[in-house]
């Protein structure tokens, strides 16, 4: 009976909204003249309402403005496993993020793939100890850190990787939300540096309808255990500004909204493998147009931001090595003075892969993109 609570509610919905239909009739719970009917099982991890966000509180706008600049630690515990593309968390980042002067990271995790198939679907607890050690690594440096889901790919509808876990469809959301409900319980006791965010760029699968329905279970499952600790949240079509309109927020204070943006995407991605066909190089930027481009997203989230009373965050933005140096130092000092100017608070992608601030050979930071992100300089 678990499986099937989720149709339940819903048909219990709809019907409050319409006539009944032949198909919820079912769900209308037990009738003494039907002794073959059992009785609804509880739904076990029942949706916040969202039909009236409040407006952020006090503690969501100091987390929101706390993050201020911050960097993802990308390609590291989101690979597959970690190391799988050729990057460990190591001290020397957490030292060098903070000596730099972030003042936030955005640990991505792939959780997924360290989470057995099946029910009770437990987190593997060594890979659970590594991240509460490397969260309080960085916590310990007077860092914020959003920790997140990453890369759930079956959850999105997206081919697996080589190597990740494979799931039985049926149970994708019932897993999330457990991995949520042991993600929270083990950070509980954490302080208000540390901020949980949902879930890396939802698409595919989880179309706005279904993404607003396990937001708010997940949202619901954090707070039985983290009753105030602020939550990110971001929009589908992968975490585009565009889609904000389409997000309907759990009815709580302590949130936060998250955009990605990467426009130009035929600059910022050109040659990137992972993209379909891939994008020719030569791609210079800024021109006038491209730094429209660039803004335009920033100025929907700010707009959005002012409607619905919520703080942004830009969790990444960034230009792969295959563009020019020069273009790349433009466009990141560009981005940051566009998100900075409309109150956005953001986290560069990312420290020591192919965007990398950082050079992990040579034990130094790339001193034209960390200048562009942290110096006061003017625009190259
Ligand atoms: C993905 C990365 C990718 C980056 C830029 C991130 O959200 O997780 O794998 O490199 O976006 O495309």
């Amino acid at each position: 009976m678990r499986s099937i609570a989720p149709t339940i509610v819903r048909c219990i919905l709809a019907l409050a909204l319409v006539a009944a239909t032949a198909r919820c009739g079912k769900a209308q719970g037990p009738s003494s003249l039907d002794p073959g009917n059992e009785p609804p099982a509880a739904d076990p991890f029942p949706p916040m309402a969202n039909d009236h966000a409040p407006g952020a509180s006090a503690a969501a706008r100091a987390a929101a403005a706390g993050l201020a600049r911050g960097v993802n630690f990308g390609n590291m515990l989101e690979a597959p496993s970690e190391g799988a593309w050729g990057l460990w968390v190591r001290d020397e980042y957490v030292d060098a993020a903070a000596s730099a002067g972030f003042k936030s990271v955005r640990l991505p995790v792939r959780w997924s793939n360290h989470t057995a198939p099946g029910s009770p679907y437990g987190v593997d607890p060594a890979f659970m100890a590594h991240v509460d050690s490397i969260v309080g690594k960085l916590l310990d440096k007077g860092l914020y850190v959003v920790l997140n889901m990453h890369h759930y790919r079956a959850l999105d509808g997206d081919t697996p990787d080589a190597g990740d876990v494979t799931v039985d469809p049926a149970k994708l959301d019932e897993r999330f939300l457990t991995i949520w409900q042991q993600i929270a319980q083990r950070f509980r006791d954490r302080g208000d540096h540390l901020v949980f965010e949902l879930y890396n760029e939802p698409h595919g699968r989880l179309t706005a309808a279904k993404w607003n329905d396990l937001a708010a279970r997940a949202l619901g499952v954090v707070r039985k255990t983290n009753p105030t600790r602020v939550v990110m949240i971001g929009p589908v079509s992968w975490n585009s500004a565009d889609a904000l309109a389409s997000l309907r927020l759990p009815n709580d204070a302590n949130l936060i909204v998250t955009v990605h943006n990467y426009s130009p995407f035929n600059f910022t991605h050109q040659g990137a493998e992972w993209v379909s066909p891939v994008l020719p190089l030569g791609v210079t930027c800024c021109s006038a147009a491209q730094q429209n481009e660039l803004a335009a997203p920033l100025e929907t989230a700010r707009k959005w931001a002012a409607a619905n009373d919520y703080p942004v965050y830009l969790g990444e933005f960034g230009a792969y090595q295959k563009a020019d140096m020069t273009s790349r130092v433009r466009f990141t000092r560009l981005m940051r003075d566009a998100a900075e100017s409309r109150g956005i608070t953001w986290g560069y992608w990312e420290m020591a892969a192919g965007f990398g601030v950082y050079d992990p050979a040579a034990h130094t930071f790339r001193v034209g993109l960390r200048d562009a992100l942290l110096g006061s300089q003017p625009v190259p």
